[in-house]
């Protein structure tokens, strides 16, 4: 069986990899992965019923037991429309925590490596080009600095009409980071392969050319994309 393309885009919270997955995702026809919208079903999953985020023995079973639905850009936990609730910061958080399970991290691979399918995909998350898809040709490494993602994170709530607090987002985000980074599975860490592109001072289109040029560079099949 042909190889199927993979791009990794892994970082931090706030770096812009969701943003740049999907347009990257689009311009090459490709399938894509939001791996951070897997843990967080998990950790909402958890909250809702009550259990320890940080206990194995209850949130793997969540994680391997989940029912969701994906349709018309919707994603569905047990039938409840959950698309905007997994998006606060609080659903962010709970998912960090459930994330640093090993046991639930093991329930949630095989899922994650079924989005390999033609003509390719671009998976976006913080271990996906380390452990997910260590073979992937195009791996990048979003990073901005703490500050200015929580900016951006500001902008995209007040947009929404969610009122939030400047100094409270950048707290949130360095404890997040804090976590993903140093937990013991799979810690947020660039692959040894990966290009680190710094987007603190790019805006989106040069960070989606960018990677499509990186892209381009391993797998010449897509530059007529
Ligand atoms: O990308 P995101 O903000 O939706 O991710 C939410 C949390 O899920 C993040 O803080 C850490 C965890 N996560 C992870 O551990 N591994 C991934 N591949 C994706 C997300």
């Amino acid at each position: 069986m042909a190889e199927i393309p993979i791009l990794t885009i892994d970082g931090p919270s706030g770096s812009g990899k969701g943003t740049v997955a999907a347009r990257v995702a689009e311009v090459l026809g490709w399938h894509l992965l939001d791996s951070g919208a897997l843990y967080r079903l998990t950790g909402y999953a958890a909250h809702k019923a009550g259990v320890d985020l940080a206990d194995p023995a209850a949130v793997a079973p969540t994680a391997r037991n989940l029912q969701v639905n994906f349709g018309d850009g919707k994603i569905f936990l047990d039938g409840e429309d959950v698309s905007l609730a997994i998006r606060t910061e609080t659903a962010g958080n709970n998912a960090s925590k459930v994330a640093a399970v090993p046991e639930v991290r093991a329930a949630l691979l095989d899922w994650q490596r079924d989005y390999a399918k033609a003509a390719g995909l671009v998976a976006d998350g913080r271990d996906m080009g380390t452990v997910v898809f260590p073979r992937a040709k195009a791996k990048i490494f979003l990073d901005a600095s703490a500050e200015e993602r929580a900016r951006r994170r500001y902008k995209q709530l007040k947009d929404k009409g969610i009122d939030v607090n400047l100094s409270g987002l950048i707290a949130e985000i360095e404890e997040r980071d804090h976590r993903d980074r140093n937990r013991s599975v799979a810690p947020l860490v660039p692959a040894e392969d990966a290009l680190v592109i710094d987007s603190t001072d790019m805006n989106v289109d040069t960070v989606v050319e960018r990677v499509l040029q990186a892209v381009h560079e391993v797998y010449p099949e897509t530059r007529t994309a």
